[in-house]
């Protein structure tokens, strides 16, 4: 990767892997793009930016031969909770935005990284240690945008041989931005409340697991696959990736441990609760691990003390993390 386009910078992905690239591959060499400006924000403002529709291809492919990119990230999409209420406009942008950028990066030869999601398995799929390749057969809207996304990627490397190379996000947890309107939310919701109110109400009920991780990994999974030998590379779209598996309760405990006095209660959001009991409880990512050196750095407890204190400085609410035990 020498000069990297990236849609949906603004994101909660795009917007630290912007800045991650940046730092390792030169602030002029990564031009970020979204559909909105936002005054003040630091991808914006550090480097280049440009406004980019993805449904509109032929300001895609001029954005691309403009800047010379050799490589397409595309992180522009709708998540799980959002695409439910909105399935025409998941589905419009979605796949439209994927299939706009799989043909730019077929016409301009370029490597092309999108992500697909713990939502492409549905209740059909073993739940715990869910391999690599089994059964997909998703039942949101945005599971069905993401298992055809990963089908759509294995179709343009082996038709047209553009290097496509994908991952089965888990829940992502961060400090920096937001997620948008995601099933796994709560688990980045519950550390804002935990400072602000020292109480939480889930919309994930109790017993409830899924794959997450902490973005510094998810962030570092993408420059690692994308830097991978393809000769070590026997998948492509996409490959199981995660860091840990919990629910609800077990989140609330590892707070606990840095705020005694926390408190959690359920109020349990039907739409969100039934997409997540249709998803694994758990990947097998031994595939990443053997194709191309996959290897997570944060568990549960590492990555509540990071959270804690870095939202502390963010919300400019005191918290002095005590050293782990475990850590
Ligand atoms: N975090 C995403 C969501 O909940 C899963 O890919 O929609």
């Amino acid at each position: 990767m020498k000069k990297i386009l990236v849609t949906g910078c603004l994101g909660q992905i795009g917007s630290e892997l912007v800045m991650r690239m940046r730092e390792i591959y030169g602030t002029e060499n990564v031009i970020a793009t979204d559909i909105r400006r936002v005054d003040g924000n630091i991808v914006i403002e550090s480097g280049p930016f440009e406004i980019l529709d993805v449904m509109d291809y032929e300001a895609m492919l001029n954005m691309a031969k403009k800047y010379q990119v050799d490589t397409f990230i595309h992180l522009a999409a709708l998540l799980s909770a959002v695409a439910e209420k909105k399935t025409k406009l998941a589905w419009d942008l979605n796949m439209g935005g994927l299939v706009n950028a799989l043909e730019v990066a077929r016409e301009l030869k370029l490597k092309f990284f999108t992500p697909s999601s713990i939502g492409s398995f549905g209740p059909g799929t073993p739940q715990d240690l869910t391999p690599q390749d089994t059964i997909q057969r998703p039942t949101t809207m945005y599971g069905v945008t993401k298992v055809a996304g990963e089908l759509l990627c294995d179709y343009y490397f082996t038709k047209f041989g553009v290097d496509t190379r994908g991952v089965r996000f888990p829940g992502l947890i961060s400090y920096k931005t937001l997620p948008g309107g995601g099933t796994t939310d709560y688990a980045v919701d519950i550390y804002y409340e935990a400072l602000k109110n020292k109480k939480y109400t889930s919309f994930i009920g109790k017993g409830t697991y899924m794959d997450m991780m902490y973005m510094p990994d998810a962030i570092d999974a993408i420059i690692k696959l994308m830097e991978a030998d393809p000769a070590k590379l026997k998948h492509r779209n996409a490959f199981n990736i995660t860091a840990m598996s919990f629910e609800p309760e077990q989140i609330a405990a590892s707070i606990r441990k840095f705020i005694p006095e926390f408190e959690m209660d359920y109020d349990v959001d039907p739409v969100r609760q039934g997409i997540a009991n249709s998803w694994p409880n758990s990947l097998d990512a031994s595939a990443a691990y053997q194709e191309w050196d996959f290897n997570p750095q944060y568990d549960l407890d590492r990555m509540t003390k990071d959270m804690l204190e870095n939202l502390s400085k963010k919300l400019g609410i005191p918290f002095k993390a005590k050293e782990l035990v475990s850590a």
